[in-house]
């Protein structure tokens, strides 16, 4: 299949994009691909294609934008039931780590997914699949951490790897055990971190062998926070979890500074996320490292608070910034990285670019597949979408409604383009 006539073809060649190089669309005005089995084969202008592949089937995308499908690396894409009742409360004055430590919160889901079937689980996630996917995601991060004991936790990593099976949206998973203190060990954290570290990891690592063997590991990823880990009870999880061969992740200084970000650097963490409270000792830590600063502007958004991820300190220094969505029922119920890239250029002050670039070629650096996704070059995955737009920059100028027109996912074709359908 050859797809010609973009009216800007984003490649975003080139690799990860640290710093000031943030932003580097490497745009193809006229621009085609050649996409077969899956894979990119040719990058180029439209003439220059057409005539080097004169008997490919064609698509013409009517001088429209092409880009890398979105990639999503933070999300707690699998839960049961809603909390409809406590947004009602935190939009009139109750703090969120309040509502946490009275058990409502991360709690109140982990009560409503540990009743949960296996089918339940897929049934009332499968749909924030399909809107991520229509909205233009590709590829998204998705965690455990609702099941805060043994068997709940690998219910979620299965229905997980059910919907990776069946859905086009492709998963990278992350096991998020330390997402909270679970009700029965409240006045015992350590010793669920103890849980967590002598038992769980170890049974995820076996667990995985038997179901999992054609993927890659997931990640393990910590809840470093007040009222949830502390930073001695993150290391030692982490610690082990690197030991065990399990690649890592940390929330860290969402609502406040523990050095989060910092252990993240230390230990050679894929990726530190959250991000707002961060020091600037920790921002040069990052930014000495290989580990991605993934900022989640939908939730500060989501919980109508002030601050937001301090990007331009991050580009400064040098740093790996990408964005995500937090897809999750308590603080940022979003499956669109359309959203985040409007929220990240309005609140983290960063250009339609530099947040296109955060959250394609970045976002995958962040979840360690840079090398196979997020960016148009040969010899990648086909993963791309065509916008009903011209112009590159109407994403995050415009938000609120869905820009995308078709979604291409390992070059097979999926419309998400919305019409009027009358019943009859
Ligand atoms: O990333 N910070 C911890 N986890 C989520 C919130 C999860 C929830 O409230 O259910 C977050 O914001
Ligand atoms: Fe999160």
């Amino acid at each position: 299949m050859l797809i010609h006539s973009a009216s800007q073809l984003l490649t975003l060649k080139g690799g990860p994009q640290r710093g000031k190089a943030l932003g580097t669309l490497n745009i193809i005005s006229d621009g085609a691909v050649v996409i077969q089995d899956g894979k990119i084969v040719a990058v180029g202008g439209s003439e220059e294609l057409k005539s080097a592949y004169p008997q490919e089937p064609r698509m013409d995308a009517g001088q429209r934008v092409i880009l890398p499908g979105f990639v999503d690396p933070h999300t707690h894409l699998i839960w049961a039931g809603d909390r409809a009742n406590e947004f009602e409360l935190k939009m009139s004055g109750v703090p969120y780590l309040d509502i946490l430590a009275q058990g409502g919160g991360i709690l109140s889901t982990v009560k409503a997914t540990r009743t949960a079937s296996l089918e339940t689980l897929i049934a009332q996630t499968r749909p924030r699949l399909f809107s991520m996917f229509a909205h233009g995601t590709t590829t998204a991060e998705a965690k455990t951490g609702y099941g805060l004991q043994t068997a709940t936790e690998l219910r979620l990593l299965k229905a997980l790897l059910a919907l990776n099976d069946e859905s086009p949206l492709e998963l990278a998973i992350t096991f998020l055990g330390a997402h909270a203190i679970p009700a029965e060990y409240k006045d015992n954290p350590q010793g669920y971190t103890d849980e967590v570290t002598n038992t769980m990891l170890p049974t995820l690592k076996e667990w995985w062998q038997t179901h999992a063997p054609n993927l890659p590991p997931p990640f393990v990823d910590v809840f470093c926070e007040t009222k949830a880990f502390t930073l001695e009870q993150s290391r030692q999880i982490l610690t082990q979890a690197g030991s065990l061969g399990f690649p890592l992740k940390i929330h860290a200084d969402e609502f406040d500074n523990l050095g989060g970000a910092s252990l993240a650097a230390e230990l050679g963490a894929a990726s530190a996320d959250h991000l707002v409270k961060t020091s600037d000792a920790d921002i040069q830590a990052l930014a000495k490292s290989d580990t991605v600063a993934v900022a989640l502007p939908c939730t500060p958004f989501g919980l109508a608070e002030r601050d937001y991820t301090p990007a331009g300190k991050i580009l400064s220094a040098g740093g790996l910034l990408a964005l995500a969505t937090d897809c999750n029922p308590g603080t940022s119920w979003n499956e669109s990285m359309q959203m985040a890239l409007a929220l990240a250029c309005r609140y983290m002050k960063l250009t339609p670019a530099q947040a296109i670039a955060a959250a394609t070629i970045n976002a995958a650096h962040a979840i360690r597949r840079a090398e196979t996704i997020g960016s148009i070059e040969v010899g990648k995955q086909a993963d791309l979408l065509i916008l009903a737009v011209e112009d590159y920059r109407q994403l995050g100028y415009r938000y609120g409604s869905n820009l995308v027109k078709k979604v291409i996912k390992r070059g097979r074709i999926y419309s998400v383009d919305t019409g009027y359908h009358q019943h009859a």
